[in-house]
């Protein structure tokens, strides 16, 4: 019997490609979701693709008795892969009370239905902690920067929550990694984004534009201090971002963490402009983009990309897929998602 790793938010965009390569590197994933920003039909999507369906549970983590239940009918999971939790930077704005409560009480719920017995931990953080970093490439010795956004505040204080109780209860071992920019989709086109009404991210936004969906994307901003002037993330391809989760569950099964609280930076390396991004997804789909160029996002960062020096070193992780790989799939995603809609 493989070793039983759990995966809340196994049903959404990360989650789900984290399952997949979970399964593939030989470890039994059990999802637990509530379904509140994701489909049922991903488990079936799921098992088209590693021929069996994942357990799962449905149930909000925010309710501390089911999950101290699940805990002590479960006693043979040996991870955890934490990634349920809300996520959208502007609806954060205007709910601050149902992100901090989600976000929060998911987390708190689930270290302390594991007080005291030995659990692996990986936890989804972001490269929001760092703001406008000072440095580029940032690494993870730089400072962690007010938040701009309920959303960015709830993933620098659940790392403080991690940090602290790992500094006292040796029983947690965790790893917090903080994602750059993911996007694209697993190469069967079976699994991928599912973005409720419009996207806020650009991704989704090119290849809804692309599908027809919406008229235009805008570029917001072309004045930053930048190669073309628009903005500079560092994205990563969704399957390379999971198979880092397997990499951290790995470091700390076999007994090589440092610490039991460890922060790794997970993207690329490479800084891509908006526009790059657009003249990428044209040039590997042979699909012609409308685009415009309008103002500035507010609280948009300029430019930031990650050093991903010590994940490789550390993690022995490298992403491997480039940003054509990256948009080649999130198209074939979006044109399977037209012919078979969630
Ligand atoms: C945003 C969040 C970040 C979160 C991440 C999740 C902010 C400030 N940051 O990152 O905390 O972890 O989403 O994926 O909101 N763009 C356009 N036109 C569009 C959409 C986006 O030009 O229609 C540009 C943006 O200005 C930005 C880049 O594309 O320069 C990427 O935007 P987006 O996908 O929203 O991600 P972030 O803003 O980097």
């Amino acid at each position: 019997m493989s070793t039983k790793i759990l995966v809340t938010g196994g049903t959404g965009f990360i989650g789900s490609h984290t399952v997949v390569e979970l399964y593939n590197a030989g470890y039994t994933p059990v999802i637990i979701d509530d379904l509140s920003n994701s489909s049922v039909k991903i488990l079936d999507q799921i098992e088209k693709i590693i021929g069996m369906k994942p357990e799962f549970h449905q149930f909000d983590l925010c309710d501390q008795n089911k999950v101290n239940d699940f805990v002590a009918a479960n006693p043979d999971i040996k991870g955890i892969i934490h990634f349920a939790a809300f996520k959208a930077v502007g609806e954060s704005v205007q709910k601050p009370l149902e992100y901090y409560r989600n976000n929060f009480f998911s987390l708190i719920n689930l270290l302390a239905a594991y007080k005291g017995k030995p659990i692996n931990f990986v936890f989804s953080s972001s490269c929001t902690v760092y703001g406008q970093p000072d440095v580029l490439p940032v690494t993870e010795a730089a400072p962690v920067k007010k938040a701009e956004s309920p959303y960015g505040n709830t993933k620098q204080i659940a790392e403080e929550i991690l940090a602290e109780t790992a500094a006292v209860s040796k029983n947690y071992n965790i790893v917090a990694l903080r994602y750059f920019n993911p996007v694209g989709a697993h190469e069967s086109a079976l699994i991928g984004e599912l973005p409720i009404g419009v996207p806020q991210n650009l991704v989704p936004f090119i290849t809804q534009t692309a599908i027809g969906k919406r008229d235009k994307i805008t570029v917001f901003g072309n004045d930053y201090d930048t190669a073309d002037g628009s903005c500079v993330r560092d994205y990563i391809h969704v399957v390379d971002l999971a198979n880092a989760h397997v990499a951290a569950i790995k470091r700390m099964e076999e007994g090589k963490s440092k610490a039991n609280y460890e922060v790794y930076n997970i993207g690329t390396g490479k800084g891509t402009t908006v526009l790059e991004v657009i003249h990428a997804f044209e040039d590997s789909t042979g699909e012609k983009l409308n685009y415009m160029i309008g103002p500035r996002r507010a609280g948009d960062i300029e430019k930031v990309y990650g050093d991903a020096t010590k994940s490789t070193k550390e993690l022995g992780w490298t992403a491997e897929l480039n940003i054509e790989d990256m948009m080649k799939s999130a198209w074939e995603w979006e044109k399977y998602i037209k012919n078979n809609p969630f």
